[in-house]
């Protein structure tokens, strides 16, 4: 039996149209555009794309979007003020640093300067904090997106369930495991030091692996019937020499013989995240203004 194919290209489609209706009903209430600030520093190939894209889906929702390229030798002092002078700004609800920065730059010194009502990202400790502590906050975007992934695929009550989350990083697997917790899954964190991984994964009715190593996760690790979330993205050669593909950390073509259901790479969590991001955009900018959260989503 093959798994159902989960298709997040589909679902960001569909969140993005719904995001696009709050947006115009939030433009009517206030008379307020909302507003993405993202910051790229330095000349990533991969970051330049991911943040055009951003600005691209960020004005076809109604938003306004406002970036910032400076350049790679760009000084703390420099970011940290532009940081400060977009948390002063009543345009902007939401502020988005481009991660990695340039090794020189204090990544989290960074962030914990964004203003957290504007930490879309969710990366702030107190968002991290907020999440841990299950207050209402901005939870960060691929999580959130695997997390919606997950319930429209099994349905919205997943108690009980055992997931095992593959990687620790602060960008995915502590925030997704926290998503998981409170939704009252069993939940596994494994990572680099887990022994018998294999054997871990395979107790998981959900895995959601967030590794960063390429097809690392195979068939014989799923348990049959196991719904399979693919955070990686890998670029890895491809059969036609000097060209690349991407792939997974999940060896996608095998565990879709065991699984239920399963993320591809691309067009499964990956459309995902830029979705959430202006989701996060349209709460804040409700929540700036006292309005209660959008109860569409
Ligand atoms: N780089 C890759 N993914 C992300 C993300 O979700 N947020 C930020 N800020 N940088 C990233």
């Amino acid at each position: 039996m093959t798994a159902r194919v989960i298709d997040g290209k589909a679902y960001a489609a569909k969140l993005r149209g719904l995001i696009g209706e709050g947006v115009e009903s939030f433009k009517s209430e206030t008379g307020h555009v909302p507003g993405l600030a993202v910051v790229l520093v330095g000349e990533d190939p991969a970051s330049r794309v991911y943040v055009a894209n951003k600005a691209k889906q960020t004005v076809e929702v109604g938003m306004a979007s406002f970036e910032y390229k400076l350049p790679a030798d760009t000084a703390q002092d420099t970011l940290v003020a532009l940081v400060d002078e977009l948390n002063a700004r009543d345009d902007v609800d939401g502020i988005l640093v481009q991660l990695p920065l340039p090794g020189h730059l204090d990544e989290l010194a960074v962030i914990d300067r964004i203003h957290p009502d504007k930490d879309v990202d969710g990366l702030h400790v107190v968002s991290a904090g907020r999440l841990v502590a299950g207050l209402p906050g901005h939870v960060s975007c691929t999580p959130l997106g695997c997390m919606m992934l997950i319930k429209d695929t099994l349905g919205a009550d997943i108690g009980g369930k055992e997931a095992v989350v593959i990687g620790r990083s602060i960008l995915v697997g502590k925030p997704v495991a926290q998503l998981l917790l409170a939704a009252n899954c069993t939940v596994t964190m494994a990572h680099s030091r887990t022994k018998d991984l294999a054997n871990v994964v395979r107790r998981a009715d959900i895995v959601v692996a967030a590794v960063g190593r390429a097809e690392m996760v195979k068939a014989d690790w799923i348990k049959p019937g196991a719904c399979v979330i693919d955070v990686g993205i890998n670029r890895v050669p491809s059969a036609v020499e000097g060209k690349t593909r991407l792939v997974g950390d999940v060896a996608y073509a095998e565990c879709a013989e065991v699984a239920d259901s399963i993320t591809p790479v691309p067009g499964g969590v990956g459309p995902m995240t830029i979705a959430c991001l202006l989701h996060n955009t349209l709460q804040a900018a409700r929540m700036r203004r006292g309005m209660e959260m959008d109860k569409r989503f």
